[in-house]
């Protein structure tokens, strides 16, 4: 099995689509088919932060992070949010999430910036057994008021 991490292509549309609604079922969401067209577009909009990595898995792509970096307070460089991580589940505990995850390491360390950040459910055991082999969790918890 081969893995490849790469910056996501126009070419990706119909397979990001796919993944994407596996990734809103598993977190049992809907979100509106205009902000997913629009998420898409900002992709590739160079004047959006927003920036999409994907795993191909011998030629097809089975994974995606969607990040962002931004300006901080308390840092020269900048943050990167990592916001959706998704492994399809055909290719789950073959190491592709880790790989995507290093690959975000790497890609912050190439580009100098400060942190990368991300958070997740308490609840959700598989993704904090590969977070919590890179680093502890700080304690931290979300507030967040929906308008
Ligand atoms: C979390 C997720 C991305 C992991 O992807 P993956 O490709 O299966 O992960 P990997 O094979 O690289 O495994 C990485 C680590 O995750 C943990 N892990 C993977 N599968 C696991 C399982 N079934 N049970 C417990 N831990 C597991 C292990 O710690 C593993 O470490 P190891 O490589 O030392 O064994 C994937 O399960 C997924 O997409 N889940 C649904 C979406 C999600 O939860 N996203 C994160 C939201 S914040």
């Amino acid at each position: 099995m081969t893995v490849t991490i790469r910056d996501a292509t126009p070419d990706d549309e119909a397979r990001w689509r796919e993944l994407w609604k596996d990734y809103l079922a598993f977190y049992e969401v809907t979100v509106d088919e205009t902000i997913t067209d629009s998420t898409w577009r900002r992709i590739f909009d160079p004047a959006s932060a927003i920036f999409m990595r994907v795993a191909e898995v011998d030629g097809k792509v089975m994974g995606f992070t969607l990040s962002l970096t931004h300006e901080g307070t308390w840092i020269h460089g900048k943050d990167c949010y990592l916001e959706d991580l998704f492994v399809d589940p055909a290719a789950r505990g073959r190491g592709v999430g880790r790989a995507l995850m290093d690959d975000l390491v790497s890609l912050s360390k190439k580009n100098g910036w400060s942190r990368l950040y991300w958070h997740t459910s308490e609840e959700n055991k598989t993704a904090r057994a590969l977070y919590d082999s890179y680093v502890e969790n700080d304690g931290h918890i979300r507030y967040r008021i929906n308008f």
